[in-house]
């Protein structure tokens, strides 16, 4: 659609130059005023012209007339001045060459807009902190993280993923003093995660009783950070059997990263950059504590060291992304979090300004709004929580039992099973506009009927049931005899488009919405159009062609979203 669009502005803007030749009117700025309508009664693009009386001193409904008058593009059937409107109809077959033959030539790349060719985009997500449980919250860096990486890739970016894990901090000299009180080894080995979890909340319920504990707990973390080899020793055994289960999470979700350096590789990367800030005079004593006064800038004070000279969260990252641009040289770098960490990464990016390094507005973050499972929000601390591997599990076995009754002989159900009902998890969430709240309603994710990731999942297998009945005819002749396959076939192509904006807007939900259009379009084709049986040679050849295409499509678009391609349901 970018291609035939761009001829169109061409044509629309010469002929308005030719009415104003001073007005600042040229094929860019045509373009981006060309809409899609809402009705495709009203045209299949429409020129809103009011928009453009101003610069031209003259009313909306005489500019339509004089573009009428005069437009002539091939590959358009009809164009009408309607209201002030220009409104065009695009040529079925002329559309169905030209999608279906791009479609074909470029296969796993369509859609894929030019935009990264030797850029690096670096992007940090998921980033759980070890030894909490991974849970719902987690979601949205973790999908929104990984989709924006596939997004850039697609994009032509070269990217790099990094789980930067929270394992440094606190945490880790209360879960080193719930260890040796009350943890026993052989449990933890045969338990993983859970059992560090459950010495996580009853510290924190002991501590409740006794707070000299919380001393005790600094008094461990401060020997895990001189080096105290056993400390460092048992730091490491949780680390890893944290690692061990997000691993699982990440590959139900087909996701793996570039880099797993954490928070505790940049202990020894801060202390320069604390110097510099002191060097340049950006530090001031507050209370004790070292900050960098942020006033000027409408913002609360960045804090960069304690009272007791220990490193911050925002110190860390700092370092971090310093000793990333050196070693990545990245063109962006994108951090996923939730909108609660809004400041702190408008105040630490403030602060590499001052800094001087020239590449602060190269750094990107990107918020999303809370998760709550039907209306009940989630607490860490009381183990109050839903966590990750768990409603992926419940998501599963419901898909398990609703196929063993709809298709009880589907061979490798338990896989299927396991990639529709991630997938349904994954679908609903990206649903939403990130930022947005979002209440999880299990019921409606699960829903083979609604906008729902089964629904398209079902809609992939149905194009791949057509197509392993019949062979694609290559390179013959297209014959367009129905709404439905013009319908379709605007909505393909306009997937570039829907992949820009994506970018552009780091916003999953985009393309998650456009999958939506291309399974309602299909479907829709699919209903009121016999495909196989279709007399006509040619009027068959079409809709197995348009098949091929809507699923090279939604193959190519799932794998934007992390969603399983299902050739089976
Ligand atoms: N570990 C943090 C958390 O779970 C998220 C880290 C985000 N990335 C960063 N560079 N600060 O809240």
């Amino acid at each position: 659609m970018i291609a035939i669009k761009r001829k169109i502005s061409e044509q629309i803007a010469d002929i308005l130059i030719k009415i104003n030749a001073d007005s600042g009117i040229n094929a860019d700025t045509v373009e981006a005023m060309l809409e899609y309508p809402p009705d495709e009664k009203m045209g299949d693009l429409a020129l809103p012209c009011f928009k453009l009386s101003k610069v031209l001193r003259m009313a909306p409904v005489k500019i339509a007339a004089s573009i009428a008058e005069s437009f002539s593009v091939d590959s358009v059937a009809k164009a009408e001045a309607v209201n002030g409107y220009f409104n065009i109809y695009l040529d079925g077959e002329y559309l169905a060459n030209k999608v279906i033959s791009e479609v074909r030539a470029k296969g796993e790349r369509y859609g894929a807009p030019e935009l990264g060719e030797g850029k690096t985009v670096v992007l940090d997500y998921s980033s759980p902190n070890v030894a909490k449980p991974f849970h719902i919250g987690h979601l949205g860096t973790t999908v929104i993280g990984h989709s924006l990486k596939r997004l850039h890739e697609f994009a032509g970016y070269k990217c790099v993923g990094i789980n930067y894990l929270g394992d440094w901090g606190t945490q880790f000299g209360k879960l080193i003093t719930a260890y040796r009180k009350w943890g026993n080894a052989q449990l933890i080995e045969a338990g993983g995660i859970d059992k560090l979890v459950e010495l996580y909340v009853k510290f924190h319920e002991e501590a409740e009783k006794d707070a000299a504990l919380n001393d005790e707990a600094r008094a461990e973390f401060h020997k895990l950070e001189s080096g105290d080899e056993d400390n460092i020793k048992l730091w490491r055994w949780f680390v890893d059997i944290s690692l061990a289960e997000y691993q699982k999470t990440y590959k139900q979700l087909g996701i793996e990263f570039d880099s797993y350096k954490g928070e505790s590789f940049y202990t020894d990367k801060m202390p320069a950059q604390v110097q510099k800030l002191r060097d340049m005079g950006l530090l001031k004593i507050d209370d004790g504590a070292s900050i960098v006064d942020l006033e000027p800038y409408g913002m609360t004070p960045c804090l960069i060291l304690k009272r007791d000279g220990s490193t911050l969260y925002p110190t860390r990252d700092i370092a971090a992304a310093v000793y990333r641009k050196k070693t990545y040289d990245f063109d962006k770098m994108i951090y996923v979090t939730s909108a609660g960490q809004s400041l702190h990464f408008a105040q630490w990016f403030k602060v590499v300004e001052l800094m001087g390094y020239e590449w602060f507005d190269k750094l990107i973050h990107v918020p999303y709004g809370t998760v709550s499972i039907n209306g009940e929000k989630l607490a860490t601390r009381t183990g109050n929580v839903i966590l990750l591997r768990d409603l992926f599990t419940q998501a599963i076995a419901k898909v398990e039992s609703i196929m063993e009754e709809k298709n009880p002989n589907l061979p490798d159900k338990d896989k299927v099973s396991e990639a529709v009902g991630v997938g349904a998890i994954v679908f609903y969430y990206l649903s939403n506009n990130r930022i947005r709240d979002i209440n999880f309603m299990m019921e409606d994710a699960l829903s083979f009927d609604g906008n729902t990731g089964p629904y398209v999942q079902y809609t992939y297998a149905r194009t791949c049931s057509v197509l392993s009945k019949s062979a694609d005819c290559g390179e013959c002749a297209l014959k367009i005899t129905a709404d439905e396959e013009t319908s379709l076939l605007k909505t393909l192509s306009r997937f570039e488009e829907v992949v820009r904006e994506a970018i552009n807007a780091y916003e999953p939900s985009i393309v998650t919405r456009y999958i939506l259009d291309v399974a309602g379009a299909y479907n829709r084709f699919y209903h009121n159009c016999s495909i196989l049986g279709a007399e006509d040679e040619s009027v068959r050849n079409t809709r197995i062609a348009l098949t091929k295409a809507a699923n090279t499509v939604l193959g190519n678009a799932f794998g934007l979203i992390c969603l399983a391609k299902t050739e089976k349901i």
